[in-house]
């Protein structure tokens, strides 16, 4: 039996023979491109060759890429675990020809490889060839077709729709029809009742697709129609897990040897023999799917978060959590524990999983012990509910208010109320579902309107805004797009000086001069490799040529908070360690953040450290040395870090500010040297996850404004301590004062209130039974309650009213024994409303005990009276 690892170097090495360049996987999750979040498909690194805006390294390539369909077009996560061919993350296997080999080859080797190199039977094997589509105005793949039949018999190639095959990556963009390769695994008996080909794209776990050919040669414009390329490419997207299934022999991807050591680690973890019980079985290939997609996408930099992708992240670990907590009866963090068995079958290929594993524990442990705490409050309040309602129905909105807040996935309510032999109502469910997905489908509504180009000869942009901050432009081609909120164009130029979003560095803003007309660029954005500008209005003569002017202001201070995060990264390490990796950053004109891989929180000292190194590197005035092109590995040689999840060329960028202090691959725009920042000040620094912290800083006028604005602060302090040297001393004998004296205040008025007890006790009325005291006395609330309370515990039978004033405000305090109440039928919350109308206020509370407060002291001797009258009575 071929191993997993054996398969997937045979693929590799066949493509290698036939001139293929093998490139490593791109990151799994995206960057640069605004309609995706995470690589659904090999094709997805080289998107801006097929679209144009770069030139292919090689005319052939071939990889495996670690793939995540769990958003967007193509979907897959509610079908995971439930049947046993899907995935969240999987490897796809790919051969890509840009404008070189076309149907022919792509055809020919996919069969050779499959048949001749990996020996499986021809028998098992039905092609699937693009039937056309007349909407499209498509025809039948003839030439497709014809390569087949000279391979394969024309009974197993079958024609598909464009639902099958026609390959689209989103709703415009470079799309083909595809020709697929499926494999029937099922017994000799089966096969006997029904041919593999009427199995054939029918959902059938064993009559699978697990080869994917697409010709790329058309355009989808955002009218709908189909535009031809100029030049015709192959992107093969092959399932690893399924060809491993059908190589090993098994039935299943997670029988194969991908899954099957994980699938034992967790049923030995729960207890329960995989193979055994339908829901068990699903719930741990939920596990062991879901498992590998959060720990690439943290080795890729993506934590779970509360948006965005992060989200996605986060619902795929507490989907794993819920699927072991519901079915698997594991009530404790458990996910995390399987990292390390995850880490040793993989890292071979992907070596970014072994030099994040402490990172990928931590995180994933964090995020478990936070969603179970959810999980249980969720429970809670499914508990309480139930004790609550008597018909035995879930209403459809709590089920929506359990699964949206809580994390409940609907199968776990269902199944919380079945043990309760209560029912769950799903219309009413499906109703708040199809409404969210409603409401964020609105939101996320964009019309893009097709490029206008106006010089199809030039595409690419020149960037020339290292060196230069204004220069003549040319629009290349600019399109209309509106979304719910807005409306913009977007607009390519052949040559700019405006930096594009990239690498956490905000994109430039500026002007297009035309003359005395002037258009605002508000943004510079990079969408797979091209950079886009983006303006409210579009110039009147877009064929003129322009000035595109930076916002040198903008982008000087922009500038000078990227280099300095380069400084302080080089500090963080000298002062922490070197386990110290940048986990993200933002580099805006107003500030710079930072988060980095740290186990604590850093101490006062270690950021006075980092501050001091930094600033002392200001003053030193280092100049920047900026590297272009240099090959990758040569600037590894220099020290320079490549970070995780970050896709890399083969010739790099490299900054360093002194080669021994501080060396980064950057496409970023630096300082000449480094005195132009200033000054550098760190201004908070926290945990965002796990094992992460995040630092905020601020360099030039702002820290400058920053620092004076606290020195002002402490110049207001020591005005209120009147000058005195040590200030900080003066404030701490300030505040030792104040608790000495609060004490002695304490004390005196304990003393106060014995005192006046004494007086009051020596002055009860004998009323009908009752020992009654209305009295103004000169306490505060607090006081008058205590000396409530001392009274009643020595005088029985007691009927109290206290009135009292302070700061201008009048309080009034009625205590009557219980036992009076019941017999006399008094009531001191009913005393306390009636007579706190004489101080102008009110109160309330209980029969034996109430308060009030108003605005009118002198009106305490009224309520007084009052009380008196009432209490007779
Ligand atoms: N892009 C095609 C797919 O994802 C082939 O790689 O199926």
């Amino acid at each position: 039996m071929m191993k997993s690892s054996e398969i997937r170097k045979t693929f590799l090495e066949f493509f290698r023979r036939k001139q293929h360049e093998i490139v490593p996987s791109a990151p799994m999750v995206l960057k640069n491109d605004p309609t995706l979040m995470f690589t659904n498909a090999g094709m997805n690194q080289f998107k801006d060759i097929f679209l144009g805006n770069t030139v292919a390294k090689s005319p052939r390539a071939a990889d495996t890429q670690k793939c995540l369909r769990v958003s967007g077009k193509h979907n897959d996560l509610e079908e995971v675990g439930h049947d046993t061919y899907h995935h969240t993350m999987f490897e796809m296997l790919g051969n890509w020809s840009f404008g070189d080999y076309f149907k022919k080859e792509a055809i020919a080797w996919a069969w050779e490889l499959l048949t001749d190199e990996l020996k499986i039977d021809k028998e098992n094997l039905y092609i699937t060839v693009f039937g056309g589509d007349e909407k499209d105005g498509t025809s039948k793949d003839m030439e497709a077709y014809d390569f087949w039949k000279a391979i394969v018999a024309e009974d197993k190639i079958l024609f598909g729709s464009k639902k099958d095959n026609f390959w689209e990556m989103g709703e415009t963009g470079p799309c083909g029809p595809c020709s697929e390769i499926h494999v029937d695994i099922r017994p000799a008996e089966e096969k006997a009742k029904i041919a593999g080909k009427d199995l054939v794209n029918m959902d059938h776990p064993e009559v699978i697709e697990i080869w994917n050919l697409v010709f790329i040669e058309f355009n989808r414009m955002a009218d709908g129609s189909l535009k031809p390329l100029p030049a015709k490419h192959i992107d093969t997207g092959m399932g690893f897990e399924r060809l491993c299934m059908v190589l090993q022999g098994v039935r299943s991807n997670y029988d194969t040897d991908v899954f099957q050591p994980m699938l034992q680690s967790i049923a030995k973890l729960s207890g329960i023999e995989y193979g055994k019980n339908n829901e068990a079985d699903i719930a741990m290939r939920v596990i062991a799917d879901h498992l590998r997609a959060v720990s690439f996408a943290i080795a890729d930099g993506q934590l779970p978060s509360n948006t965005g992708a992060g989200y996605v992240i986060r619902r795929i670990l507490r989907r794993a959590v819920r699927y072991g907590f519901t079915f698997l009866n594991l009530k404790e963090a458990f996910v995390h524990t399987l990292v390390p068995q995850l880490v040793a079958e993989m890292s071979e290929t992907f070596t970014e999983l072994k030099s994040q594993q402490g990172l990928i524990e931590k995180v994933i442990q964090e995020e478990e012990v936070s969603f179970l705490r959810t999980l249980s409050q969720g429970i809670k309040k499914f508990e309480n509910y139930i004790s609550e309602k008597a018909d035995k129905v879930i209403d459809g909105k709590f089920a929506f208010e359990l699964f949206d807040t809580y994390g409940f996935p609907i199968d776990l309510t269902q199944l919380m109320a079945r043990e309760q032999d209560w029912t769950v109502d799903m219309e009413g469910f499906e109703k708040g579902l199809t409404e969210q997905k409603e409401r964020s489908r609105q939101a996320a509504v964009v019309d893009t309107e097709d490029w206008i180009e106006l010089n199809t000869d030039i595409q690419s942009t020149e960037f020339v805004g290292y060196t230069e901050l204004s220069c003549s432009s040319k629009i290349n081609k600019y399109r209309k797009v509106k979304t719910k909120k807005k409306e913009f164009y977007e607009v390519v130029l052949d040559k700019t000086p405006f930096y594009a979003e990239s690498g956490g560095q905000v994109g430039d803003s500026g002007l297009l001069i035309d003359g005395d007309k002037k258009y605002e660029i508000i943004e510079t954005k990079n969408d797979n490799n091209q950079s886009v500008h983006i303006l409210p209005a579009l110039p009147e003569h877009p064929e003129n040529i322009f000035t595109a002017q930076v916002d040198i202001e903008k982008r000087k201070l922009t500038t000078n908070n990227h280099s300095a995060t380069h400084l302080m990264h080089a500090a963080l390490r000298m002062v922490l360690g070197d386990h110290v990796e940048q986990k993200g950053s933002l580099v805006n004109p107003e500030r710079l953040r930072f988060d980095f891989s740290h186990f604590g929180k850093m101490t006062a000292e270690e950021i006075a450290e980092v501050e001091k190194i930094v600033n002392k590197k200001i003053r030193e005035n280092v100049v920047s040395g900026v590297h272009q092109n240099v090959p990758i590995e040569e600037a590894k040689g220099m020290g320079a870090m490549a970070l995780f999840g970050e896709k890399y060329g083969d010739f790099v960028r490299v900054i360093d500010f002194d080669p021994t202090y501080s060396v980064e691959l950057c496409g970023g725009t630096h300082v000449p040297a480094t005195g132009q920042i200033g000054m550098f000040k760190i201004i908070s620094e926290g945990a965002i996850a796990a094992g992460v912290r995040r630092i905020e800083a601020i360099t030039a006028d702002a820290a400058e404004y920053y620092i004076n604005d606290q020195l002002n602060t402490f110049a207001e302090v020591k005005a209120c301590v009147k000058g005195a040297k040590d200030p900080v001393k003066a404030v701490t004998d300030l505040q030792d004062q104040i608790a000495k004296l609060q004490k002695e205040v304490d004390a005196f008025k304990k003393q106060q209130v014995q005192l006046i007890k004494a007086d009051l006790l020596s002055s009860v009325e004998q009323v009908d039974g009752m020992n009654v005291i209305i009295r103004k006395v000169n306490l505060d609330a607090g006081g008058a309650k205590d000396l409530a309370f001392a009274l009643k515990k020595e005088l029985d039978k007691l009927v109290l009213t206290l009135g009292y004033a302070n700061d201008g405000k009048a309080g009034l305090t009625v205590v009557i024994d219980e036992n009076l109440c019941k017999e006399k039928d008094l009531n001191a919350g009913a005393i306390i409303r009636e007579i706190s109308k004489e101080i102008r206020g009110g109160g309330g509370g209980q029969a034996h005990f109430a308060t009030a407060g108003g605005k009118n002291p002198d009106g305490i001797d009224n309520a007084l009276s009052k009380a008196k009258e009432l209490i007779s009575k």
